[in-house]
């Protein structure tokens, strides 16, 4: 290997940057030249956008100094799919074409030896086909959601934990101060690992998440008899895909990896209902893109420069078509098929959920 490439896509998750770090930290000692790639992979697919840097040299001196810097450096996009590049025609239609061959050819074209892909399900879906159409790719997990499998945790979700957390804390004292039952939405996509970690580590008295489907009757009724035997107040963790029937995952898996549905909106109707039911005065907030904001945690720096250096050793060694993972406490790899459109939920009967219901939160079962 001479030179490699790096693309960040999906939403942003803290700890990118450390990852293009690390990446390039141990790629040069090998004494490799390292390239990012312009958001995404538009860098490429957009000379509109990029007539000029698409794709860019990264060096050591250029990045040391973003390890604890939020976002990415390079940008990112949810839409850039080389695999279903989506074009808007004149009459408002989208077609959508197969532009992979160009990733191909541009990176041939820049004696690019292998890529570094960074991302969610989206983007290991799309690393996956591009090793199996013949190029050297080595993926990364990313997503503040934690939801990828065969990794003990994705970087970003660690940070997006912590943040939710400081937020419900703050709003204990005012929803005591006011005897309120306070809403909090967290973000998470079709996965409660958000919630439920921020409602556990939050001291919350109610998570709802989208593996377990709710019953509002029962949330009314565990925050009524919370008032009744003198605790005024209650924080209720949503997710945002949290649903009284469940069953969002099925929506998932049916739309295929790297479906995005806009989620959201369901913590102010949530307070609505809960106010009419309890009697109790109920606010919502809604943490949303704070979540993906600001710098990674020293965890989740950690968990990225790890990544970044296996994802260079991996190389080093010859594999391609994997995703460096964490195996707590050690990092290994595994297949990026075995990785790509698959999603990890909430399992019921895990410690986590167990933890919550011997601390009495309500789950809304
Ligand atoms: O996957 C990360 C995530 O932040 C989800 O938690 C959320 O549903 C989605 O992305 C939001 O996407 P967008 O930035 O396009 O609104």
């Amino acid at each position: 290997i001479r030179r490699i490439a790096i693309s960040t896509g999906g939403g942003d998750a803290p700890g990118l940057n450390a990852v293009i770090r690390s990446v390039v930290f141990a790629a040069e000692k090998r004494g490799w030249e390292c390239f990012g790639i312009r958001e995404g992979f538009n860098g490429i697919l957009r000379p509109d956008r990029y007539p000029v840097d698409g794709i860019t040299k990264l060096t050591m001196t250029q990045v040391d100094h973003i390890g604890h810097l939020g976002g990415t450096i390079l940008g990112t996009t949810n839409h850039g799919n080389p695999l279903k590049f989506a074009t808007t025609m004149p009459d408002g239609s989208v077609t959508e074409t197969d532009r992979s061959g160009e990733i191909h050819a541009a990176l041939k074209a820049m004696d690019i030896d292998a890529l570094v892909c960074i991302g969610g399900d989206g983007t290991l879906t799309i690393a996956n086909v591009l090793h199996q159409q013949g190029m050297r790719v080595v993926g990364i997990p990313k997503t503040i959601d934690n939801d990828l499998d065969k990794t003990f945790t994705t970087f970003g979700f660690d940070t997006a934990v912590a943040f939710a957390t400081e937020c419900t804390d703050r709003l204990h004292s005012t929803a005591g101060s006011h005897q309120r039952i306070m809403v909090v939405e967290v973000m998470g996509r079709y996965a409660g690992w958000i919630a439920l970690h921020t409602g556990i580590s939050a001291n919350a008295h109610a998570i709802l998440i989208p593996e377990i489907p709710y019953d509002i009757e029962k949330l009314a009724t565990h925050l009524t008899a919370r008032d009744r035997a003198g605790h005024h107040y209650s924080i209720v963790i949503v997710a945002e895909g949290a649903n009284p029937l469940g069953g969002e995952r099925v929506l998932h898996e049916k739309a295929g990896a790297g479906y995005v549905e806009r989620l959201g909106g369901i913590g102010e109707n949530l307070a609505q209902e809960l106010q009419r039911k309890t009697g109790k005065e109920t606010r919502a907030v809604v943490l949303g893109h704070l979540l993906r904001g600001g710098s990674p945690s020293a965890f989740d720096r950690v968990s990225a420069m790890r990544f970044g250096a296996a994802a260079v050793r991996a190389l080093d060694e010859g594999h391609s078509g994997i995703m460096v993972a964490l195996a707590y406490p050690d990092v290994n790899y595994v297949a990026l098929e075995e990785v790509a459109g698959r999603m990890k939920s909430v399992p019921l009967n895990g410690d986590i959920v167990q933890t919550a219901r011997d601390l009495n939160i309500c789950l809304g079962d």
